[in-house]
């Protein structure tokens, strides 16, 4: 565990100087070799690993690389997750094939982080089965990447340096932002839930969350360089600012981001159903900026399987707090996660899961097949379903979900609503993609200069999980 009182700072200073340092070094080598050097940022997981993966292209920028899609570049980085087992068998994949890019450059520096690398088990077999790999670090130590490059130049063996937790948060680094007019703003780190299924806790770490005024000013930089949207990140926002020296709820962070000039957008990312004040509904209920959409993730409707999963809140409560949200803010859209197949599910449990989805009609939902990660509760829990069943309800549960997320979703056919456009359509180079404030996407056409702005669109023609729509 790292403390320290304005370590941040001088921390901060410290990893400038070596990007400084660095740059010089690579510039040399790019000399040398007549062409710039190329980095490729894999990211895998959640929107906390994207903003990750934003601080380390960052870094990676400012000491001089460029950015290439392709894995065969001078400097790989794999931002990697864990939360589920099929993530890692994902890294461990690619890995394999990255050995034949090194034989190819040997001067190729292959780094991997994020949640995978905080399980001392992923660490070792690693350095066993991967000899190809340079650097590994974890989730607390991202801002260190220029350091722990340099000390792989110098000493040429593979470099590890994982941090079992930390009290530090250090900011003020570069960061390569993927849009120029939305951002994700981390507010606080880390997770003291511990449901009993969740590795998280372990790979991330206890709950920390930033001072209000630091988040303030930091989104207050970011619409001063164009941004008008913002997602708030942590992976339990509604307990944010507990810990804080002057404590500060997640509520009140809202009024003073929704004051800051400029900013037209706020959302936020991910809320945990046992700590949604009825003071964050009233909040949202009348904020202007607040996007109408809330993620809940429910991960299960059983109330046995809930006190199992150690979630602090029952079938009853969770509909109650559903129908609350939706009395108070009409047009709000709800989506969620769910869990199908944690052990102690039976038929009857997931009979549950199904009754709640029925009865709040998401606007569109996750869904997962229960995954076992070593270390955590659950891992030791007696399965009551096999796998077969287990896969025979993830499709029922699937079915469900998407007839009913088709029909909420096309609810606002014909109806003109703004849009932030984001970018050309990804199937469709005549479309625009814009976002509406629900969180649905809408595809018209428009010429690309309308990207970064907002637009009032009809929306002509639901299609499920979107909208083909026209400009007005
Ligand atoms: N197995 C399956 N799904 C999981 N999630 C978290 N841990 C597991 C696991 N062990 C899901 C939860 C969470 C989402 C981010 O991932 O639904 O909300
Ligand atoms: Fe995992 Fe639960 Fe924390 Fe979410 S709230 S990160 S599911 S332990």
């Amino acid at each position: 565990m790292r403390t320290g009182t304005n370590i941040n700072e001088l921390e901060a200073q410290k990893q400038k100087e070596i990007m400084e340092r660095l740059k010089a070094r690579l510039e040399k080598r790019s000399q040398e070799l007549g062409r710039p050097l190329t980095y490729c940022s894999v990211c895998f997981g959640c929107q906390m690993n994207a903003k990750d993966s934003e601080k380390l292209e960052g870094i990676l920028e400012t000491i001089g690389y460029v950015r290439t899609e392709n894995e065969d570049a001078d400097f790989l980085i794999m931002n990697t997750c864990t939360v589920r087992e099929n993530a890692n068998l994902r890294v461990y994949g690619r890995l394999g094939q990255l050995k034949k890019y090194k034989k190819k450059n040997p001067d190729m520096i292959i780094a991997l982080c994020g949640c995978m690398m905080q399980e001392s088990l992923v660490v070792e077999k690693i350095k066993q089965s991967y000899r190809h790999v340079d650097i590994i670090f974890g989730t607390h130590n991202v801002f260190k990447l220029a350091e722990l490059i340099e000390n792989r130049l110098d000493s040429k063996g593979m470099v590890i340096d994982i941090w079992e937790g930390t009290s530090e948060i250090v900011e003020d680094l570069p960061s390569e932002r993927k849009y120029d007019f939305k951002c994700g703003v981390n507010i606080m780190y880390g997770c003291n839930n511990f449901c009993t299924y969740c590795i998280v806790p372990y790979v991330r770490g206890r709950e920390r969350s930033r001072k209000p005024e630091d988040i303030v000013a930091e989104i207050k930089e970011l619409v001063a360089d164009g941004v008008t949207e913002v997602m708030l990140l942590g992976q339990n926002v509604n307990s944010y600012g507990k810990t804080l020296e002057n404590p500060v709820s997640f509520a009140k962070l809202l009024e003073m981001v929704e004051e800051v000039d400029g900013l037209k957008r706020i959302r936020f990312m991910t809320s945990h159903p046992k700590d949604l004040s009825d003071e964050l509904i009233a909040v949202m209920a009348k904020s202007k900026k607040i996007c109408k959409h809330l993620h809940l993730p429910m991960q299960s409707g059983s109330s046995k399987v809930l006190k199992d999963m150690n979630r602090s809140y029952t079938k009853e409560s969770y509909l109650a707090l559903a129908d609350k949200i939706k009395k108070a803010i009409p047009d709000i859209s709800l989506t969620t996660d769910i869990i199908v197949g944690f052990p102690t599910e039976t038929e009857e449990d997931f009979e549950e899961t199904i009754d709640v989805v029925r009865k709040v009609r998401f606007d569109s939902a996750f869904t997962f097949i229960y995954s076992r990660r070593s270390g955590t509760p659950a891992a030791n829990m007696e399965f009551q379903a096999t796998d077969e069943e287990i896969k025979g309800r993830f499709d029922r549960l699937l079915k469900e979900v998407q007839e009913i997320a088709k029909e909420t979703c096309s609810k606002d056919q014909g109806n003109i609503m703004e849009v932030l456009v984001e970018g050309r359509d990804e199937q469709d180079e005549n479309l625009l993609t814009g976002r509406l404030s629900n969180n649905l996407l809408v595809h018209f056409p428009g010429d690309s200069e309308l990207i970064g702005t907002y637009q009032n669109v009809k929306l002509a023609e639901a299609k499920g999980f979107y909208y083909i729509g026209e400009r007005i």
